[in-house]
């Protein structure tokens, strides 16, 4: 497994982290979230997610291995959310949701670890549940970075991860994998957004 922590808990604790909600968390609670549902989040950072998810009636569990940014959050009492110190390769006690939710967060593991996800997703999930994954592909690779490039980073293959979620006997209902979805300073880096239903 991969050990980021140390650049995790301090890029938490020097707030570099940017707390408005992301792109891609508007634009699934726009497009495809109910309220009064639950949401699993997959690596929440510093909750900026997680907490506009709990602010829109979602019952949020969110899952990071920062613990320093974990305390934070836990300390803030964030009504509709629970934040778990908690390795989210390793799901077992998490079942039933409605949402999965990853974002910029697999692109932070190893391939085992991913393979790991992947397993365990179908019964993280209700029938009908939603997985919602955005992350960097491998297109990204070739594009200039001027910043996290002190940390680990693996891209993704953009069709073979279409592949895999629908190998686990899910439908996707949107996929893409461009630039402009999530621009950050100066850069703009090519993610992948795919969303499947669990069948
Ligand atoms: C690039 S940040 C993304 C945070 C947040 N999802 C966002 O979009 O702002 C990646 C996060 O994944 C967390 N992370 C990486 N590997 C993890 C693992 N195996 N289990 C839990 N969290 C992990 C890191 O601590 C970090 O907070």
């Amino acid at each position: 497994m991969i050990d980021d922590h140390g650049y995790w808990n301090e890029f938490y604790l020097a707030n570099r982290a940017v707390r408005e909600p992301s792109s891609f968390a508007r634009h699934v609670e726009d497009r495809y979230f109910q309220r009064g549902t639950t949401l699993l989040e997959l690596g929440c950072g510093n909750g900026r997610d997680a907490i506009f998810f709990a602010e829109k009636e979602k019952q949020v569990s969110a899952l990071d291995l920062s613990l320093k940014s974990i305390q934070s959050l836990s300390a803030m009492n964030v009504k509709n959310a629970e934040f778990f110190y908690q390795d989210f390769s390793q799901l077992s006690d998490f079942k039933n949701f409605d949402y999965v939710y990853s974002r910029f967060t697999l692109h932070s593991i190893d391939d085992e670890s991913e393979n790991m996800v992947f397993q365990q997703l179908p019964k993280v999930l209700k029938s009908g549940g939603l997985f919602l994954l955005e992350a960097r592909s491998l297109k990204d690779e070739k594009l200039a970075k001027t910043f996290g490039t002190d940390h680990f980073r693996r891209y993704l293959d953009y069709e073979a991860t279409v592949n895999k979620i629908e190998r686990l006997n899910f439908k996707v209902l949107e996929k893409i994998e461009s630039q402009g979805l999530s621009p950050y300073k100066e850069e703009d880096p090519f993610l992948m957004r795919i969303v499947a239903k669990k069948l």
